[in-house]
């Protein structure tokens, strides 16, 4: 029994792009040192990477009569109704669940864990569950998460998911269930949006003759260096972007064509319409 030589054990039930990149910072930082963990995917093509790792058992399907203190959720939305019926008799009263799963509501989880036929009746509605929305960047150390726990979540169930997500980037706790659905347009698509522009700047600079390695280059040095200095810098957006831009200069001239395109709204429009999707997505 874990509890009896007080190392707990997490379940990590998908182990794909995401459930594998968290793995992996976990590993990659000795984060959750008290902690081992299974990992259970009838995929092993990521899951079998890990496997040399003494904290880490793997297993194409729940083991008979395990017992895990935590499971991370990291399954497909649409395998949550059939999947997580199956797990709830691997979890005790003591036991929380995090789900990173987009558009599944706490209510959700907790009805899909409650519709079990196994008989795990005692788990009742008070099952402690977090929602947390990473990106995909958690691949590489620089993902951003926002965290929300139910009602039953413990201070201490709270500080583990956030050891377990700043082992691979930044973690927000957000006040709101609803600010997760937020964070699925800002932080969950983030990435997808960004890439997406990029995608032009790289086309033109290409267009331009770049050879597209420099182009690729050259972007990521003006992104990286842009944030970096909005980050340490103590002036609004607006300001720096006077700091750029100088009477009837070439930033000017690029900008007259965003703003005669109302780029910004339409930015703002493509956040709103993917929240609204997160919304009604949502079970
Ligand atoms: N990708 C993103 O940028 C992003 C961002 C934020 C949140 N999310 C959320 O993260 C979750 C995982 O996404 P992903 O991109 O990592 O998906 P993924 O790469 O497809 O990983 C899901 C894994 O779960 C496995 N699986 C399927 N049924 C299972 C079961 N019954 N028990 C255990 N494992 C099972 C899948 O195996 P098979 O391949 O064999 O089906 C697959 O290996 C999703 O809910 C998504 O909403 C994703």
């Amino acid at each position: 029994m874990p509890a009896l030589k007080n190392r707990k054990n997490l379940l990590v039930l998908g182990v794909g792009n995401m459930g594998g990149a968290i793995v992996k910072g976990v590993l990659a930082t000795n984060a959750l040192p008290n902690w081992d963990l299974t990992l259970v995917d009838p995929n092993p093509s990521v899951a079998k990477t890990l496997e040399g790792d003494e904290r880490i058992t793997y297993f194409s399907e729940l083991p008979e009569g395990s017992k895990f203190d935590c499971a991370l959720l990291a399954i497909k939305p649409q395998q949550s109704a059939t999947t997580l019926p199956l797990i709830a008799r691997h979890l005790s009263q003591e036991s929380f669940v995090i789900s990173i799963m987009a558009g599944r509501s706490i209510q959700s989880i907790t009805e899909d864990l409650g519709n079990s036929d196994l008989g795990n009746s005692d788990l009742g509605n008070s099952l402690p569950i977090i929602r947390a929305m990473p990106n995909l960047p958690i691949q590489i150390g620089l993902g951003a998460t926002a965290i929300h726990g139910s009602d039953h979540v413990t201070p201490e169930q709270l500080v583990l998911t956030k050891d377990l997500f700043s082992a691979s980037g930044t973690v927000t706790v957000v006040a709101s269930e609803d600010l997760i659905d937020v964070a699925t347009a800002i932080i969950g698509s983030g990435p997808g949006f960004i890439f997406h522009l990029l995608a032009a700047a790289h086309e033109q600079a290409v267009e331009f003759g770049f050879a597209p390695e420099e182009a690729k280059q050259v972007l990521c040095q003006v992104v990286k260096g842009a944030v970096s200095l909005y980050e340490q810098s103590a002036h609004t957006l607006p300001e720096l972007e006077t700091q750029v831009k100088s009477p009837g200069g070439t930033t000017a001239a690029g900008l007259a064509s965003l703003e005669s395109n109302d780029i910004q709204g339409n930015i703002k429009l493509c956040l709103k319409m993917a929240y609204e999707r997160a919304v009604q997505l949502k079970t």
